[in-house]
């Protein structure tokens, strides 16, 4: 990447301050996933082990700028401290003020301060300078290790780095290395897989990846939107009317441009939304108008292992079908197991996909799981993030 990282600076006797992403499911007071944290111990790890003091910052949830307990960070630094058992992490109760100032200033070289939900405060989704500024006086240096909220123009993702030296964290620059590349120079044949809901919340990736893939296959229920603007009628089954213009578009510029672009040619149909429904398979052109389709059928398949099987780069965002249900899970973990077997750079993003990656088994089988949902979508389509783009450049001023 073309901006400093955390192996730019020079860190003894220096105070980091660190956005991490920290934005982790919590049921009843307990962790329900770690990734995130997990994540984001290299850097942690690596500023300690070069004679940093680590400040950490990060948001939970939505409070909407108010104190709400549910979304206190406390228990994930009772958790970072069980995953650092050699170092003192300490946790204060606000993320500026006169409290966190005493936390932040006196503390020891190879100690680490969890500070309270930035969301608490309304100042820090609007990127409100003033309290910008506050956080900023909490470090020397400022890193942003959070892939996950890199999206986010917000004051401790961007505003920020208006006061301070501003560097990615080990866990940003793997995110953006890994994708950019594949993104930007891949190993040929590139694939990417999409799925999910909607065509409308994906249509700028469709669009920024078509004329970079070799192949784009395309499953879930945006495939359903698809098909009905090719004409097939889908029965019960989701089809997004707003988005049917845009996804003949893309068809059309997929054909003028001589594209692969794929779509379904068979899809299991239920009778109803549900785990239990009655379902079948059907060609696409013989779909029934009671039923729904809810997962890609055997065929859709066989094709698109066959894609994936000759596949060195692929690109994966988006559940090819109803995956929560075990009925309608086979289509996605085909693609999951596909992909595990690929020979060359296997990349997954997006919430859900790496859910059913990881309910298959098969996370450690893929080159890079991203930890951004939101962000890596931004990132597919092509967009600069503010986070990224708020850091220093390589070769610009250091402070
Ligand atoms: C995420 O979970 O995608 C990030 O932590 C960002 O959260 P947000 O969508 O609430 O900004």
């Amino acid at each position: 990447m073309n901006k400093l990282t955390v192996r730019d600076v020079n860190w003894g006797g220096r105070r980091a301050l660190v956005r991490v992403d920290f934005n982790v499911p919590l049921q009843d007071g307990k962790i329900t996933d770690d990734t995130r944290v997990q994540a984001a111990l290299p850097t942690v790890q690596y500023l300690l082990e070069h004679g940093a003091s680590v400040v950490l910052m990060s948001h939970l949830g939505r409070p909407k700028g108010q104190v709400k307990p549910e979304f206190s960070l406390r228990p994930v630094a009772a958790h970072l401290q069980e995953l650092l058992p050699g170092q003192k992490v300490h946790f204060v109760a606000d993320c500026v003020g006169p409290e966190a100032e005493k936390a932040a200033q006196s503390l020891p070289t190879g100690e680490v301060l969890l500070l309270e939900n930035l969301r608490f405060h309304p100042e820090e989704e609007k990127n409100d300078p003033a309290f910008a500024r506050l956080l900023a006086t909490l470090g020397d240096v400022y890193v942003n290790d959070a892939f996950g909220s890199a999206h986010r123009a917000h004051a401790s993702t961007a505003g920020v780095a208006d006061s301070l030296q501003a560097v990615a964290g080990m866990l940003m620059e793997k995110e953006i290395d890994v994708m950019g590349q594949a993104l930007e120079n891949p190993q040929r044949p590139f694939v990417a897989i999409v799925g999910g809901a909607k065509v409308s919340d994906k249509i700028k990736v469709l669009e920024n990846l078509l004329g970079k893939v070799d192949v784009l296959l395309i499953g879930g229920g945006m495939a359903n939107t698809f098909l009905a603007a090719e004409g097939f009628p889908m029965g019960q089954s989701l089809v997004e009317q707003g988005a049917l213009e845009m996804a003949q578009k893309l068809v059309q510029e997929a054909k003028a441009g001589g594209y692969d672009l794929r779509l379904p040619a068979d899809l299991v149909v239920a009778e109803r939304f549900a785990a239990d429904s009655p379902h079948q398979v059907y060609p696409i052109s013989e779909l029934p108008q009671t039923g729904m389709a809810l997962d890609i059928g055997p065929k859709t398949v066989l094709d698109y292992q066959n894609v994936l099987i000759k596949a060195h780069t692929v690109i994966w965002n988006g559940p090819m079908g109803v995956f929560e249900m075990p009925n309608f899970a086979q289509g996605t973990l085909a693609v999951a197991q596909a992909m595990a077997k690929v020979d060359g750079t296997t990349i997954v993003g997006g919430g859900d996909s790496v859910a059913a990656v990881e309910q298959a088994g098969l996370a450690t089988a893929m080159s890079h799981v991203s930890t951004g949902g939101g962000a890596s979508l931004e990132f597919l389509e092509g967009r600069m993030l503010p986070g990224v783009a708020a850091l220093t450049d390589k070769g610009g001023p250091t402070r």
